[in-house]
């Protein structure tokens, strides 16, 4: 009832509107003549086609896809073909290897043996080599044993520079390149992709396809968590691990990716002997944890160009007390506007989120934390999870204590812009069911796969634009002009 009653009240307040148009613009026109009448008939017309919109908080795409089944791509695909060569390494990444920038974890996975640890590396158009020597893993997962996972950091480069790379031995050496960032400063501008819950089926092709052709593309990968979903196969099979990461180093060998883990991280399996939380994750993907303070791979920040990434871990403890509580209390003093303008958190389970998939998981930990991204004016939030696509409006929720009963977000301009970016295309298929009607909190919302750029240009500007797979490489779906918190905070919002 409450329901109802509030439509006919916005629908009241809309009639109210109309009519305050067409007195407005009757005062200086003469209605009785034929033009008049035509136009006034136009805006109440218009008006009345747009009533649903303007009921709801912002919009929700009316854009018509085919939804089908997301299909894992076969394992005979082109994308999963293991390298020629003896032993020749495979499933090559690359990240961030400190804490600003000067230094690469290179990875990689040679499946019959060891070979070689050693990173050989020179700048574009000097041929003398370095090397670098890295170290070795191997873990078992049930009945799967990995092949041999190398982690090897370079560290003191140059920035703003070229550098190829080699890995492994003899016939089997595999060539490939990165670029490293700008040198840390508050007007350098930098482009980052981001992208999550990608997976491995037909559509990830696509996602990861869009990303590399958009002309916009980023420089690095903000990853929001969910790679490789081989915990949705029996028994976790990890070589779905292997898969994925053969089919995603067209650009992870390239860019680095920066990692956020999430729930298909986890890799919990009591039924099947496995109780070590995230075992195949940590042992594949390196973070440069220890350059930030922190005491886990799973949360940690990383300065590049003039953004200061916070990375969170959804999925590990978080509450007073924690070590990941700690560390971000201690972590949010040190970041310096004036050297990183923009403050960006990485995390997998959305706060603000609208649709009913994973709807509130994210919950208790916007309880503990989001007090603090708004005393310290955290830019913007980037979360996965939720199979879809959605921007808010910046709102916090930070005024309930309980007892008074105040617990709807508001408008703060203090407040980040939170995106869910969930829509790298798994198996697990689209979110497609939404809460009604859309809260005001959120600004544009849609189920389809897609991948995001987010484009800094100085210390007050970003564009930030949002791209769906079955548009032209080129075609943004959803941007905005982003204003800095610090140096610009006015509201941008193009809905509000
Ligand atoms: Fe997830």
């Amino acid at each position: 009832m409450l329901y109802i009653l509030v439509r006919i009240l916005d629908f009241q307040s809309h009639i109210h509107l109309i009519y305050t148009l067409i007195h407005k613009r009757a005062i200086k026109m003469d209605v009785t003549k034929p033009t008049s009448c035509w136009w006034v008939v136009l805006v109440a017309l218009v008006i009345a086609l747009n009533l649903a919109t303007l009921c709801n908080g912002g919009v929700t795409s009316k854009f018509v896809r085919k939804v089908e089944k997301s299909i894992d791509m076969h394992l005979e695909s082109d994308v999963f073909s293991v390298p020629t060569g003896y032993n020749a390494p495979q499933q090559v990444h690359i990240t961030q290897g400190d804490h600003e920038g000067k230094a690469v974890i290179v990875s990689w996975v040679t499946m019959h043996g060891p070979g070689s640890n050693t990173v050989e590396y020179w700048i574009d158009g000097n041929y003398q080599k370095l090397k670098a020597n890295g170290r070795v893993t191997t873990y078992k997962f049930y009945n799967y044993t990995s092949g041999f996972i190398h982690h090897c950091t370079i560290s003191n480069l140059k920035y703003n520079t070229k550098y190829h790379y080699q890995v492994g031995m003899g016939h089997s050496v595999r060539s490939f390149w990165f670029m490293t960032p700008p040198e840390v400063g508050p007007d350098v501008p930098y482009t980052f992709g981001l992208l999550g819950d990608l997976g491995q089926t037909y559509d990830s092709n696509k996602t990861l396809t869009h990303y590399e052709l958009n002309p916009t593309k980023g420089q690095a990968v903000l990853f929001v968590g969910d790679l490789s979903y081989a915990d949705n196969y029996p028994d976790h099979d990890n070589a779905r691990w292997d898969t994925w990461a053969r089919f995603a180093e067209r650009s992870m060998a390239y860019q680095p990716w920066i990692w956020t883990a999430g729930n298909h991280e986890i890799d919990f399996a009591p039924e099947i002997g496995e109780t070590k939380p995230f075992k195949p994750f940590t042992h594949r993907y390196r973070t440069p944890y220890k350059s930030s303070g922190s005491s886990s791979p799973l949360w940690y920040s990383i300065k590049r160009a003039s953004a200061h990434i916070i990375v969170l871990s959804s999925y590990s403890a978080y509450g007073k007390y924690t070590p990941q509580n700690q560390w971000i209390e201690e972590e949010l003093p040190r970041v310096d506007r004036n050297k990183t303008p923009w403050l960006i958190v990485l995390m997998h389970s959305p706060w603000y989120n609208s649709y009913n998939y994973h709807y509130m998981e994210g919950e208790t930990m916007r309880v503990m934390y989001e007090p603090l991204f708004v005393q310290y004016k955290v830019d913007m939030v980037f979360s996965g999870h939720v199979h879809a696509y959605e921007r808010s409006e910046r709102v916090s929720n930070v005024a309930y204590n309980v007892i008074n009963g105040i617990c709807t977000p508001v408008s703060d301009q203090s407040a980040p812009i939170y995106i869910t970016i969930g829509d790298g295309g798994n198996i697990e298929g689209l979110a497609n069911n939404m809460s009604e009607p859309q809260p005001k909190y959120s600004a544009y919302r849609e189920t389809s796969f897609g991948h995001a750029t987010l484009d800094i240009k100085n210390r007050t500007h970003a564009y930030y634009a949002w791209h769906r797979n079955q548009d032209g490489y080129a075609v943004e779906a959803d941007s905005l002009w982003v204003f800095n918190r610090y140096f610009h905070p006015v509201d941008e919002s193009t809905s509000s």
